[in-house]
C-alpha cells in the first residue's frame, strides 16, 4: 500500500506543480483517485491471479486493500463464468481421455468446501478473507448446513456419476462434522459418493496437503485409477500419488497448505 501511494503521490506532485490553478483542484484531485483506484485495482488483481497460480502461497489473509476487490470478484458473474469455464474443461477431458473399463475402479476426487459447497456466505459476514481464520466460527457456521451448493459443480458432480466413475470426496473439514457434513450435501442435491474422507484427530497435526495424499494413497492401494480431481486448493492436488488431471476452482478468499 506504501509504494502505491507514493507511486501516485509522485504523479500527483508532477500534476500538481506543472500546472495548478484553483479552478482545477477538483479535476485533479478527480484524476488523482483515478489514478490511484487503478493502480490498486492492477495490484490486487496481480496478487489473485498470483494465489491462483500457486506464485503466492500460504497467506493467512487478503491484503487488507484488497478485500473489497477480492469481495467483489468471488461475488461476480465473473468469478462464476471463471469456474464454469474450469468445469466445462472437465467435460471436455472426460469426454475424449479415457475409455473407462466399467470395473467400478475408476475413480474422481473432489474438495468439498468452495468445490462442491460455498463459503462465501460465511466470509461475507466474517470479514471476506480480511479476517484471520476463525475454526471456531467457521465451524460454527458449518453445523448449521446452510452452505450452498456451487451448481456448475452439482451439474458436473452428476455427470461424472452417471458416467460410471465412483466419487470420492477429500475434505480437510474435521471428522466431528461429518453428520452435518453429509446432511448438508445431500440437502442442497449431492448424493451418490462412494467415500468421504474427513480429518481425524491423528490427521490434524500433519499438513492439509500430506492428509490429501495419503487419501489418496488409499483409493490407489484399494486399485482405484484417479482419472481426476476437482478443487479449490493447491493442497488438494500436491504431492503422490497424483491424479491424471487435476482442475483449480478460483478461490482468493483463505489458503490452505
Ligand atoms: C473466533 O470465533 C469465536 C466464536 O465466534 C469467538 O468467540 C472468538 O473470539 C474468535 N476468535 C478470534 C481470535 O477472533
Amino acid at each position: 500500500m506504501g509504494k502505491i501511494i507514493g507511486f501516485s503521490l509522485i504523479i500527483f506532485s508532477n500534476i500538481f506543480i506543472g500546472s495548478v490553478v484553483a479552478a482545477d483542484w477538483s479535476i485533479l484531485s478527480q484524476r488523482f483517485r483515478n489514478e490511484l483506484g487503478d493502480s490498486l485495482k492492477k495490484y490486487c488483481e496481480s496478487w489473485r491471479i498470483n494465489v491462483e497460480i500457486n506464485n503466492i502461497r500460504g497467506f493467512e489473509v487478503v491484503p487488507q486493500e484488497c478485500v473489497g476487490y477480492i469481495k467483489k470478484y468471488m461475488t461476480s458473474s465473473q468469478y462464476k463464468a471463471d469456474s464454469e469455464k474450469a468445469l466445462e474443461e472437465v467435460k471436455l477431458y472426460l469426454s475424449n481421455c479415457c475409455t473407462l473399463d466399467g470395473d467400478g475402479k475408476d475413480a474422481w476426487i473432489f474438495d468439498v468446501d468452495d468445490t462442491l459447497l460455498s463459503t462465501i456466505p460465511y466470509h461475507k459476514i466474517h470479514g471476506f478473507g480480511g479476517e484471520k481464520r476463525n475454526v471456531t466460527s467457521l465451524e460454527a457456521w458449518m453445523k448449521k448446513k446452510n452452505a450452498p451448493a456451487l451448481k456448475p459443480t452439482l451439474n458436473l458432480f452428476h455427470e461424472i456419476k452417471d458416467k460410471g466413475l465412483q466419487i470420492f470426496l477429500i475434505s480437510s473439514r474435521r471428522e466431528t462434522l461429518r453428520s452435518h457434513t453429509v446432511d448438508n450435501l445431500i440437502e442442497v442435491g449431492y448424493h451418490g459418493w462412494s467415500g468421504l474422507s474427513l480429518r481425524g484427530l491423528e490427521d490434524e497435526l500433519q499438513e492439509v496437503q500430506k492428509y490429501k495424499s495419503a487419501a489418496r494413497q488409499r483409493l490407489v492401494d484399494e486399485g482405484y485409477r484417479i482419472w481426476g480431481i476437482v478443487g479449490d486448493q493447491w493442497s488438494s492436488f500436491e504431492g503422490h500419488p497424483s491424479a491424471k488431471r487435476t482442475f483449480k476452482l478460483p478461490n482468493s478468499i483463505y489458503y490452505i497448505a
